[in-house]
C-alpha cells in the first residue's frame, strides 16, 4: 500500500491512539499504561453506564476475555483483570464460572504473577480439554524489559467443580522465544488441536518486520513444544498479530465443531487481533494438515480491510467449542471509548465482555455469522410489539412500554421496490464501510434508507445512537451498509470520547425485499446483528440525557421509499444475578 494511502486509511484508527500514546506515561502490549492510575483503587463505582446484563466485573478494569472453556458441566470464563485499578496494569487471570452463560459466579483469581516464569505478568491464553482434563495455556511476563514466554497451569484440584484454584507447575515456561522471534511481541497461545499424526499444535502471535505472524508449535507430551518450520499463516504488513484463533467450521450445518475435529466438509478461521488498528480481521480458508499450512480462500482479504467479526469496539476475542450444546461460542472484550484515564477512575470501572454469540459457517462460505446465544433469552421480560407498520420517509414511531436503556429488540423491515436505492459512487470503492457512512448518517436523506433503530434517544433528541441500513446500487449488485453512529450519542463533548459512525457492509441477498436487525441495547452498549448476524457491531456510548428511564427507542426511515416494520418485538431485559 502507498504511504499516503495507508496514511489515509488509518488515520482514523491510528490518529487517536498515538495520541493517546503520547499522554500516557507508556504502552505496555498496546495498552496505555497510568503509572499512578494504575494502582489506584476505586473510590466508588458509578452506577451510571454499568450495564445491566452484559458480563463485568464489580469494579476496576478489564479486557480480554482468556481460556473459555466448558468443563464437567460448568462453564468458565477468566479474563485479563486489573485488581488494582480502572486502567490496564497489575494483569492477573480472573476467574467466574456459570451453568448457563448468563449467571456467574465470581471466583478467586485463578493466575496471577508470583514465580520467576511470570513475576512481571499474567497475559492472555487459551485452555485445551487435555485427556479429558482441563489445561491452560498463557503467556508469562519474565522481567521488566517485557519478555514473554508460554507458561501452562493446571487445576489443583478436578474434583472441585468450580476449578477455583490452579497450580503453575515448576517446569514451567514450556516455550520460550527462539533468536528468531522478537521476545517481545510473543503471546497469547491459542487452545490446541490434535493432529491425525498423534502431535498437539498451538500457535503463538508474532510479528517480523511488519508482517503478522502466527507462530506454529507442536507437542507430543503437551510438555516439550518444538517450533515448526514455517508459520502456520503470516500476512506483510498487518503489524502485530494478538490473540489469535484458529478453528474449523461445517460447510453443511451451524452446529460447532471441536478445535481438533479432521474431516470432511470443513474450513478453518484464522482470526487475528491487530496491535496497530485495534480491530480484528478474519480469513476462511483451507488447512493442508499435511504441511501445517492455512491458505485464505481466492476472494478472502488478508490484512487490514479483511471481514471482521464485529466492525465496532469488539477486540481479542476468543472462540471456545461447547459439547453441550455442541456450538462454537465467540467472546469478545469491549473496550471504552472514553479513554480518559481520570474518567476511568472516577467511573470505577472500565470495559464489560460482549453477550456470548454462537457462530457458524454462512452458506455462502464467504463469511461467518453469528447470534447473541439462546440462554440470553431467559433475562427478557415485559414484551412489546409492532406489526405492519409503514413508516413513509422521515417518519419515526417510538417502542414505548420496555426499559429502553436495557433492553432487547429484533425487527424485520420490508420494502417494495429497490428502485430508490441511492448511487454507489464508485470512487468509495476503495473506503471503509465505516467511511461511507461517516459521509451518509442516519440524518441524511436516502432513497432505499437510512431505515432503522434510533436508541438510546434522549426525550428532545439531543443525543441518539442509529444502528441503521442505507442499501446502494453498484454497477451489478446492490450495496447494503449497516450503521452504528455515536457520532450523537452523548451532549457531552470531550475530544478524547470516540464516537465514531463503526459500519460494514452486509452479504445479503434482497430478492425478498427484508432485512432484519436485532440489538441488544444495554446502558452504554449497543451491539447489533444485521440480517441474521451475517454483519455485527458493537458501540460503546456515553449519554448523559438518555440514561435509565430517560431513554426512548424508535424506528425510523429517512428514505423517499416507505419502509413496513413487518414485526418488531422488543423486550425490557433482566439483571441476572452476578
Ligand atoms: C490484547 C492484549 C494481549 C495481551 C493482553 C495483556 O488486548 O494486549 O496481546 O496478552 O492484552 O493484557
Amino acid at each position: 500500500m502507498q504511504k499516503m494511502e495507508l496514511l489515509r486509511n488509518c488515520s482514523l484508527w491510528v490518529l487517536p491512539i498515538l495520541f493517546m500514546i503520547l499522554c500516557s506515561n507508556g504502552v505496555n502490549a498496546s495498552h496505555q499504561v497510568f503509572m499512578r492510575l494504575q494502582s489506584s483503587s476505586a473510590f466508588s463505582v458509578r452506577k451510571i453506564h454499568r450495564t445491566g446484563y452484559h458480563f463485568q466485573p464489580p469494579k476496576h478494569w478489564i479486557n480480554d476475555p482468556n481460556g473459555p472453556m466448558y468443563y464437567n458441566g460448568i462453564y468458565h470464563l477468566f479474563y485479563q483483570y486489573n485488581p488494582k485499578g480502572s486502567v490496564w496494569g497489575n494483569i492477573v487471570w480472573a476467574h467466574a464460572a456459570s451453568t448457563d452463560l448468563v449467571n456467574w459466579i465470581r471466583l478467586e483469581h485463578a493466575i496471577y504473577p508470583s514465580k520467576v516464569f511470570d513475576k512481571y505478568g499474567t497475559w492472555s491464553g487459551s485452555a485445551t480439554i487435555l485427556h479429558n482434563k482441563p489445561v491452560i495455556l498463557y503467556t508469562g511476563i519474565i522481567d521488566a524489559n517485557n519478555t514473554q514466554v508460554q507458561n501452562y497451569a493446571i487445576p489443583a484440584d478436578l474434583s472441585d467443580p468450580l476449578l477455583r484454584k490452579w497450580i503453575k507447575p515448576d517446569n514451567n515456561p514450556l516455550v520460550v522465544a527462539d533468536k528468531s522471534i522478537n521476545k517481545t511481541q510473543f503471546r497469547d497461545p491459542t487452545t490446541a488441536w490434535l493432529g491425525r499424526d498423534g502431535l498437539w499444535r498451538i500457535l503463538v502471535g508474532s510479528v517480523r518486520r511488519r508482517r503478522g505472524v502466527a507462530i506454529l508449535y507442536r507437542s507430543r507430551d503437551f510438555m516439550k513444544w518444538i517450533k515448526a518450520k514455517h508459520p502456520l499463516h503470516t500476512s506483510a504488513k498487518t503489524g502485530n498479530w494478538e490473540c489469535p484463533d484458529f478453528f474449523p467450521v461445517s460447510t453443511n450445518h451451524t452446529e460447532g465443531l471441536d478445535t481438533s475435529f479432521d474431516g470432511e466438509n470443513v474450513k478453518h478461521v484464522l482470526k487475528v487481533s491487530l496491535d496497530v488498528t485495534r480491530f480484528e480481521y478474519y480469513t476462511i480458508g483451507t488447512y493442508h494438515t499435511k504441511k501445517d499450512r492455512y491458505i485464505p480462500d481466492d476472494g478472502m482479504t488478508d490484512g487490514w480491510k479483511g471481514l471482521r467479526l464485529d466492525y465496532g469496539n469488539f477486540y481479542a476475542s476468543k472462540t471456545f467449542y461447547d459439547p453441550l450444546k455442541n456450538r462454537r461460542v465467540l467472546w469478545g472484550w469491549t473496550n471504552e471509548s472514553d479513554v480518559v484515564p481520570t474518567d476511568a477512575k472516577k467511573k470505577g470501572w472500565a470495559g464489560i465482555q460482549a453477550i456470548p454469540r454462537k457462530l457458524w459457517l454462512d452458506p455462502s462460505g464467504r463469511h461467518l455469522v453469528q447470534w447473541p446465544i439462546e440462554e440470553l433469552e431467559i433475562l427478557r421480560k415485559q414484551k412489546v410489539e409492532l406489526r405492519n407498520h409503514n413508516l413513509d420517509k422521515g417518519e419515526m414511531v417510538e417502542v414505548q412500554g420496555i426499559t429502553a436503556a436495557q433492553a432487547d429488540v429484533e425487527v424485520t423491515f420490508s420494502f417494495s421496490s429497490l428502485k430508490n436505492a441511492e448511487e454507489f459512487d464508485p470512487s468509495w470503492a476503495d473506503l471503509y464501510a465505516q467511511d461511507v457512512c461517516a459521509m451518509r448518517g442516519s440524518t441524511v436523506q436516502g432513497g432505499l434508507g437510512p431505515f432503522g433503530l434510533l436508541t438510546l434517544t434522549s426525550e428532545n433528541f439531543e443525543e441518539y445512537t442509529p444502528v441503521f441500513f442505507r442499501v446502494f446500487k453498484a454497477q451489478d449488485k446492490y450495496k447494503v451498509l449497516m450503521c452504528s453512529d455515536a457520532s450523537r450519542s452523548s451532549v457531552r463533548n470531550n475530544i478524547k470520547i470516540y464516537k465514531p459512525s463503526f459500519a460494514g457492509f452486509v452479504d445479503v441477498d434482497l430478492s425478498d425485499k427484508k432485512l432484519s436487525l436485532r440489538s441488544l441495547i444495554d446502558h452504554s452498549v449497543v451491539e447489533s446483528f444485521g440480517a441474521g448476524g451475517k454483519t455485527c457491531i458493537t458501540s460503546r456510548v456515553y449519554p448523559a440525557l438518555a440514561i435509565f428511564d430517560e431513554a426512548h427507542l424508535y424506528a425510523f426511515n429517512n428514505g423517499t421509499e416507505t419502509i413496513t416494520i413487518e414485526t418488531l418485538n422488543a423486550w425490557s431485559m433482566n439483571k441476572p444475578e452476578r
